[in-house]
């Protein structure tokens, strides 16, 4: 039994006070991390007053990091910072972060290995854009996508990372993938995984799905059999939204 993940990436959004009212108003409210693991992903300098704030059921993540730990490369996020913050999770390969910041499946694969290194937990996109899933080139999409994000990463290690499978389209635009176009290629990425680590792994990871995901939609979507969860961008900020959702995915 997979536990869910229900996890918010606020993108470049939130004041430092909508934040912390956020962090009240959700302190109490949040299942148990027994039952789902609630996250919210926020901006760097965010991050220590909402890790002050998270309580005992929500953990703290990073959007992106660097693939280096310390050096010369201004402007960039070290994931050994981010551990000695308190932060848990990071995104990897968004595809905000692939269309407009030039990451590619090699970056991505280095920051994963970045973030283990550093004890971070990696939420790791992939997902096609819609000119590829017209031209029947999602699978194909999808399984570049997949070996070149996990390339030489260990199967010990696969039991740390979700997956995010979040097609492009239907990401801020309103347009949800059905329930089952999510779950096909969710099931298409699990079937991906088990190719490289066999039924355990396969088995065990956490797929999610995301692209206008809200309270309306997210039941129809995790009852599907391969997604495990979601990650969230516009819905996550509203509290009682966020609330809503974590709860639905204990059901
Ligand atoms: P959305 O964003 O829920 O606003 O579509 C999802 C994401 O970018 O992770």
């Amino acid at each position: 039994m997979r536990k869910p993940i229900i996890a918010g990436n606020w993108k470049m959004n939130m004041s430092r006070d909508e934040a912390i009212n956020f962090m009240y108003q959700v302190s109490e409210e949040l299942p148990s991390i027994d039952l789902v693991d609630s996250v919210i992903c926020a901006q760097a300098p965010m991050m220590r007053c909402l890790i002050k704030r998270q309580g005992e059921n929500l953990r703290i993540g990073a959007q992106n990091l660097y693939w280096e730990d310390a050096g010369a490369f201004t402007g960039e996020l070290s994931g050994k910072l981010l551990k000695d913050y308190k932060v848990d999770y990071v995104i990897i390969g968004h595809s905000e972060r692939r269309s407009y910041f030039g990451e590619t499946d090699e970056t991505v694969n280095k920051k994963i290995f970045a973030a283990l290194r550093n004890e971070l937990l990696p939420i790791v996109c992939v997902g096609e854009q819609l000119e590829e899933r017209e031209s029947n080139k999602t699978n194909d999409v999808l399984t570049k996508q997949v070996k070149g994000a996990f390339k030489d990463v260990k199967a010990i290690d696969m039991e740390k990372i979700v997956i995010a499978y979040e097609p492009v389209w239907a990401i801020g635009t309103g347009k949800t993938a059905t329930a089952e176009q999510a779950e096909e290629s969710c099931a298409f990425i699990r079937g991906l995984v088990k190719e490289l680590y066999g039924d355990v792994v396969a088995d065990e990871i956490r797929i999610q799905y995301g692209g206008s995901v809200k309270p309306a939609n997210i039941d129809e979507i995790i009852s599907k059999e391969n997604i495990d969860g979601a990650l969230i961008g516009g819905a996550s900020l509203k509290a009682d939204m966020f609330i809503e959702m974590v709860k639905a995915a204990v059901k």
